[in-house]
């Protein structure tokens, strides 16, 4: 394949994969790589850390407006710095999962990150000419006029027990029930909330990931990216 040319834009719940997807394709397409949640997740941490009422608005957003969220595009090496400091390990604790459904429904921070988001993929498209964005509104509100929209869907169930799997290979004890409710509760929280609520594009390709394998995955959206002519 060609590298990519153009910006895909990977949305969906969490535990569709998406991620490690997103920095698959990108690795072999030899494009960029923009992990949207790891930006969320890094003011979601800033506002644990410094003992902000998550339920205060007005505190989060002064508090995003105040804080440097750090993020690397190279799908071979991640990097997630807060105020310089890599954070790459601790925005994926518990705690901050639970912390940024309500970081992420401010619409200050939101406002405030898309637009970082932004200035990096176009920063990313004038250098590598491609970029693969993962996240909740990339084809929604960060780039509607992304060449490729995917939808990345998998049953509760399936996203739960692909967690719980991913918690137990990183030593951190994991109770299937518990981690069952916790993804239907950010699920909830995450497509009902009133600000950019977690939808497909209508222009999105719709793809169920419950019974594919990462590897599948990547390779139909590969397929797809060659079909819309982005391989140069
Ligand atoms: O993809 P993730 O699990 O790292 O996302 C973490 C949280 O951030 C999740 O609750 C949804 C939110 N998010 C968002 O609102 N918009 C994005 N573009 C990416 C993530």
């Amino acid at each position: 394949a060609g590298a990519l040319r153009g910006v895909v834009a990977l949305d969906g719940p969490s535990g569709t994969g998406k991620t490690t997807v997103a920095r698959m394709l990108a690795a072999e397409l030899g494009a960029g790589f923009l992990d949207t949640g790891a930006m969320y997740r890094v003011v979601a941490l800033s506002a644990l850390r410094e003992g902000v009422d998550l339920a205060d608005a007005d505190a989060v957003a002064a508090l995003a407006r105040r804080v440097q969220v750090g993020i690397g595009t190279d799908p071979g090496q991640s990097r997630v710095l807060l105020d310089g400091d890599d954070v790459a390990e601790q925005i994926r604790t518990e705690p901050v999962n639970v912390a940024v459904s309500p970081v992420s429904a401010v619409p200050e921070v939101r406002r405030l990150l898309v637009a970082g988001q932004r200035e990096i993929i176009a920063s990313v498209l004038g250098s590598a000419g491609g970029i693969v964005v993962d996240g909740r509104d990339i084809g929604t509100v960060v780039a509607p006029d992304a060449p490729l929209k995917v939808f990345l869907t998998a049953s509760a169930e399936v996203r739960a027990a692909r967690r719980t799997a991913q918690d137990s290979a990183a030593g951190r004890q994991a109770d299937t029930e518990a981690v069952l409710a916790s993804v239907r509760r950010r699920d909830e929280l995450d497509t009902t909330r009133a600000t950019s609520p977690l939808r497909a594009a209508d222009d999105a390709e719709v793809l169920d990931t419950s019974e594919l394998t990462i590897d599948q995955v990547v390779a139909a959206l590969s397929e797809l990216a060659k079909r819309r002519g982005l391989l140069g």
